[in-house]
């Protein structure tokens, strides 16, 4: 180390020290902050916009590829403490390396911050979120994350750009797989559970990461489903639907939040003073960092809000934005904007301020390197026990969405079974988009999975029989879909013929959703139901196994098909998972956290709507709110799945039928197994707020509870509702209850329900 540095380094201490003893006196008590106030200090405004800025290292492009001199430049800007973070550098020995140009080369040797999107597992992938919510069970998701942190962070990771908390309505944007769904109650339950599972208790534990909540906001809100395309949606929408998960990310203590692409209302997310200033850092009090998307600064100039990126930097850095990703903005423009006074420096105090303290939580003043560490990289990532969490999670995930005559599950012996579709054997699909550093072709496929189910004694045959993609499957570039090859039909028909049943796997390749992966039509691509009725022409009796990342719509499938098993993708025990379901090892208790429509144009489809003045068709004629062409609900509604057992529901009970602002009501009924398996259900309750100061939607999520009922048993299932859940942003800007009528519903999803009311008065 560098005289000069020492000496920098141990004044850096000493007035650090000077500080702490005097914190009792300082109005600042939190260490950290004392900590990151004397760094400032000792700090030129070059080096604080240095931690403002975050290049993507070459190995990874997960957006648009920086021109090659700017890649160029990076390692001299690493040197000189002019880059605070970097993102898709992985692996312990490459962040110690990277990690070793910051801290021995530039004068204060701050260390960078590693960010990598590890969005459903490192190497050990779980589920995709999309389908993990379908579990209902948050605490699920908390442990793969807390698994996904555990394997990141041994590979010197120190911050994940996840959880993805944006509702979405529109199964034509790909980037469905990434959040938990339609729903704002249970968006926000995966969005607690995900920071704390990434988080742990303790952000300087080496087996632990930053969060960030994302994108911020309303992205999932984008026009007509297209990718990048602009939001326009009211206050009503963004405090009431959006605005909720990330609330509970930030309550759960989400060290950072991402910025979203789009514009609000013609406003850049990225500079939208309202949300940054107003409202994330203002109303909720928000002291971690909030960094921009890839580019999303200088996207303000496309955006046509800025002409150049030095407006663009001073835009973002007022409107909230701290850290530049990958849009060189601030780092070109931020000096000069403070020299000619026009941005204050106290906008880059602030916004450095935020990345150190970050950097202080994760421990990487103690020791930058402490979390690349090769030993553990070995022994944790992919270890057997994060396996085990893997594929007790992706059962969890599975959502049986028709089950005639009781087809499943598959007995174990005594059947042909003809498995076909290139899903089946596909080892890559199931591991879906968004990957981090999962290995390709690395999962159980679903055939290896059937050949593999425990105590398996059946006659099982594969035959591709169907393609699904031509050429080059990349995270990158376009898929070309099979529209032609029909090559594998004949033997796949002559397969089917002599089977018992056909186990038939359908869906979308895991690069057909995620991130530019939007589509007009979400019907099965390609030759997928040629196929189907080919097949069913020789043999009706079909198992599909449902591989997709967003919801899809099924056409005859739906009528046809004996069963249909959603599995979405889901990971690395894909294939094992879906075969303990196939032959009844484990009983499907998934629930949709999605509506599925019947046809694409139903889109944007969503089971908490609005009444609408026109809601029914009373008079028989035609003006009314629905559609000539097709039916006005989904094909299957949000919340919807079954199981091997049957469920049958009391009526409601209530203790009370009029509460006041300080009681709750107490909701129960008896739900009964009337099958001959033990089953579990997910009990969902919903409210209507009949009449209020805005129009409320017609059932709104509140509470469910996930139980284990015994063949022929009952169990009394209880809820306790109070004002605080009946609240919502009024036409006052306030977030309160409102006196009136309320219907309450509780049932097995959020279209097949029992009734109660109740009212709430002054
Ligand atoms: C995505 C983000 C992601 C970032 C870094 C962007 O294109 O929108 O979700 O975290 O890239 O990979």
């Amino acid at each position: 180390m560098s005289t000069i540095k020492s000496i920098i380094i141990t004044l850096f201490l000493f007035l650090f020290m000077a500080e702490v003893n005097a914190m009792n006196n300082s109005p600042k008590s939190d260490p950290i902050d004392v900590k990151v106030d004397s760094l400032l200090k000792l700090m030129t405004l070059k080096e604080k916009i240095g931690q403002l800025n975050q290049y993507t290292s070459q190995w990874e492009m997960t957006g648009p590829a920086p021109a090659a001199e700017d890649m160029q430049n990076q390692l001299e800007q690493i040197k000189t403490g002019l880059v605070g973070s970097m993102l898709n550098v992985t692996g312990a020995e490459a962040t110690k390396e990277a990690q070793k140009l910051a801290v021995e080369n530039s004068r204060l040797g701050i260390p960078l911050v590693f960010g990598y999107d590890v969005i459903h597992g490192y190497r050990t992938l779980f589920p995709i979120p999309l389908a993990e919510a379908a579990s209902w069970e948050p605490a699920l998701a908390k442990k793969s994350a807390s698994i996904a942190a555990k394997e990141a962070s041994a590979a010197g990771i120190h911050w994940t750009f996840a959880p993805m908390v944006d509702i979405s309505r529109d199964a034509r944007w790909g980037r469905v797989m990434e959040g938990a769904g339609e729903d704002p109650y249970l968006g926000s339950l995966f969005a607690a559970a995900r920071v704390k599972g990434f988080q742990g208790d303790d952000l300087s534990s080496t087996s632990t990461v930053a969060a960030c909540a994302k994108h911020f906001a309303a992205y999932g809100f984008i026009e007509a489903g297209r990718d990048y395309n602009s939001v326009d949606i009211s206050n009503n929408t963004l405090h009431n639907t959006v605005l909720p998960p990330f609330k509970a990310a930030a309550d759960a203590g989400a060290a950072s939040f991402m910025n979203a692409f789009n514009v609000i209302g013609g406003i850049p997310a990225t500079m939208n003073t309202y949300l940054l200033r107003d409202i994330l850092k203002g109303e909720w009090e928000y002291d971690g960092m909030v960094v921009s998307d890839w580019n999303s600064v200088g996207e303000i100039i496309k955006h046509g809000v800025a002409p150049n990126k030095k407006e663009a930097a001073k835009l973002a850095i007022i409107g909230g934005c701290d850290m530049d990703m990958e849009g060189r903005c601030y780092v070109d423009h931020l000096e000069e904007l403070v020299a000619e006074g026009t941005i204050d420096e106290a906008l880059i105090n602030d916004a450095a301020g935020r990345v150190l303290k970050m950097k202080f939580e994760l421990g990487l003043f103690d020791d930058p390197y402490q979390y690349s560490n090769t030993e553990r990289e070995k022994e944790v990532i992919l270890s057997a026990e994060n396996l085990a969490v893997a594929r007790d999670a992706a059962r969890k995930s599975i959502v049986l969405l028709k089950n005639e005559q009781e087809v499943l599950p598959l007995a174990k012996s005594g059947l042909s079974i003809a498995v076909m579709g290139e899903l089946a054997e596909d080892k890559d699909s199931p591991i879906g988009s968004w990957r981090a550093s999962a290995i390709p072709n690395s999962a159980v496929s679903l055939i290896e999975g059937i050949k593999g189910n425990n105590e398996q004694k059946n006659d099982i045959q594969f035959t591709q029989g169907i393609r699904l993609i031509d050429g080059e499957k990349s995270f990158v570039k376009e898929l070309n879909f099979n529209t032609t090859d029909r090559s594998g039909f004949e033997e796949a028909k002559v397969l089917a013929q002599k089977s018992d049943v056909v186990v038939m796997a359908l869906g979308e390749n895991c690069f057909q959703t995620g991130e530019g992966r939007s589509q007009t039509d979400i019907r099965l691509k390609g030759l997928q139901m040629e196929f189907f009725n080919e097949i069913y022409a020789v043999n009706p009796n079909i198992v599909v196994v449902l591989m997709n990342g967003r919801p899809v719509v099924l056409g005859e499938i739906a009528e046809k098909a004996k069963a249909i098993l959603e599995v979405w993708h889901l990971g690395l025990e894909s294939g094992n998972a879906i075969a303990d379901v196939l032959f009844g090892d484990f009983a499907p208790s998934g629930k949709l956290p999605v509506s599925f429509p019947v046809v694409t144009g139903q889109a944007p489809i969503y089971y908490n709507h609005l009444s609408t003045g026109r809601p029914d068709n009373g008079e028989g004629n035609v003006f009314w709110s629905h559609y000539t062409d097709a039916p006005k609900v989904p094909l299957y509604p949000f919340g919807y799945g079954l199981t091997y057992t049957n469920f049958e529901y009391s009526d409601i009970s209530l203790d009370k039928d009029q509460i006041s602002f300080d009681e709750f009501v107490k909701v129960t009924v008896q739900v009964k197994n009337t099958g001959k398996r033990e089953g579990t259900e997910v009990v969902q309750l919903y409210i209507h707020d009949l009449f209020a100061s805005v129009a409320r939607p017609v059932k709104e999520l509140k509470a469910f509870k996930k139980v284990t009922i015994p063949a022929g048993e009952s169990k009394e299932v209880t809820f306790s509702l109070t004002p605080q859940d009946l609240a919502f942003y009024n036409i006052d800007k306030k977030w309160t209850a409102e006196p009136g009528d309320f219907k309450v519903f509780v049932g097995t999803n959020s279209r097949d329900v029992k009734e109660s009311h109740f009212k709430l008065v002054d």
